[in-house]
């Protein structure tokens, strides 16, 4: 039996994670799920956004699903990564048929350092603005670059391209560009070729030649910006989900937010929780479930009969979950 620690949060993310846990019941699966608050709704009320029971249930879990926080999200996301150590961000950018997506070829993995960089949340004002710190360790560098050639050798990616801005940053992503190719040196023997760009190119390259890409490493922020980029590629947040990865534990959410223009309408599209759920069936191991789930998913995009309005279609959160948990026959 999986521990599943579960936080819906704010916004959308109560509702793609009722349509999630709807069809993760129709697989054939032992999870005992245990429910957890945070964000801007439960801090309002309580003064806290992510109390301590929460962080606890989901120590004690084997995964997590985590919804959306509203603007709370840096108090409680990235607290909770922090907190978790969970120190790589996956975020993979496919194309699915049936979507709008701009390119229909597209596959790649962006692999997020999600401990440091320009989200350690120290800020300070001054007489004249404010400052903020960005902060690049060596051992997290080499711990999230090793990830990255890792997986690229684990998955048979030909390619990593490390990203920072060291023309500018020197010392930060000086040392984080240097460090990517010390890593890189390791995995020369299995014929992974390493590529650096600046993120200022990359955010173009992205546009114009996105297929070139295979798996890209980078820091904290560029990730961020990076991956919604890389959302805005295959169709859009609604579809982009992630995994938080830690020594032990991993915890699964959707790139995107709690969407307060479209909350508590019905309109928002389930599926980037529910391959969030499909990257949490494979970290535990369940691969015959997660192939399921992701087949089910595949096919009502690609019949397009019931997908939400941000895709095309008419369908409710709810509708759409509904025509997935009808194709999984277990
Ligand atoms: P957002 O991701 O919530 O929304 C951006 C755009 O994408 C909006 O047009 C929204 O309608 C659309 N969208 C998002 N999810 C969708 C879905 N499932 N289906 C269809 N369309 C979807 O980002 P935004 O508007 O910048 O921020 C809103 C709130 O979310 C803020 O309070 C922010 O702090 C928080 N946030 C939380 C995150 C987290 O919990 N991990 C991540 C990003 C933002
Ligand atoms: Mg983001």
């Amino acid at each position: 039996m999986y521990k599943i620690a579960v936080i819906p949060g704010d916004g959308v993310g109560k509702e793609v994670m009722e349509a999630t846990l709807h069809v993760l019941s129709c697989l054939n699966l032992d999870i005992k799920y245990s429910f957890a608050d945070a964000g801007d709704e439960y801090g309002e009320k309580y003064g806290e956004p992510l109390p301590i029971e929460t962080i606890n249930l989901v120590k004690d879990a084997d995964a997590c699903l985590f919804g959306a926080a509203g603007e709370t999200a840096a108090d409680v996301i990235i607290k909770l990564r922090q907190e978790m150590d969970f120190f790589v961000n996956l975020r993979p950018v496919k194309s699915y048929p049936g979507t709008n997506a701009l390119f229909d070829d597209l596959d790649f993995m962006i692999v997020r350092e999600n401990t440091e960089g320009m989200y350690v949340g120290e800020e300070e004002y001054t007489d004249e603005g404010a400052i903020a710190k960005r902060v690049i360790t060596r051992a997290a560098s080499e711990r999230i670059c090793r990830y990255a050639f890792e997986y690229a050798k684990d998955n048979n990616r030909k390619k990593v391209t490390g990203v920072h801005k060291a023309n500018v940053l020197k010392k930060t992503d000086g040392l984080f560009k240097e460090v990517f190719y010390e890593v890189a040196k390791n995995y020369e023997k299995y014929g992974i070729e390493a590529e650096d760009f600046y993120v200022d190119a990359t955010a173009m390259y992205l546009l114009t030649k996105p297929q070139n890409f295979d798996v890209i490493v980078t820091t904290n922020l560029f990730g961020d910006i990076l991956s919604d980029e890389g959302a805005g590629l295959v169709g859009g947040l609604g579809l982009m989900p992630s995994a938080n990865i830690g020594e032990n534990r991993g915890l699964f959410e959707p790139i995107h937010g709690s969407a307060p223009n479209i909350a508590g309408k019905g309109l928002a599209n389930p599926t980037a929780m529910l391959l969030s759920a499909v990257m949490m069936l494979n970290y535990l191991g369940e691969k015959e479930s997660a192939n399921i789930l992701d087949k089910a998913i595949l096919e009502v995009l690609t019949e397009k009969k019931y997908i939400t309005q941000d895709i095309g279609g008419k369908s409710s959160t709810m509708e759409m979950a509904k025509a997935i948990a009808k194709k999984i026959k277990v």
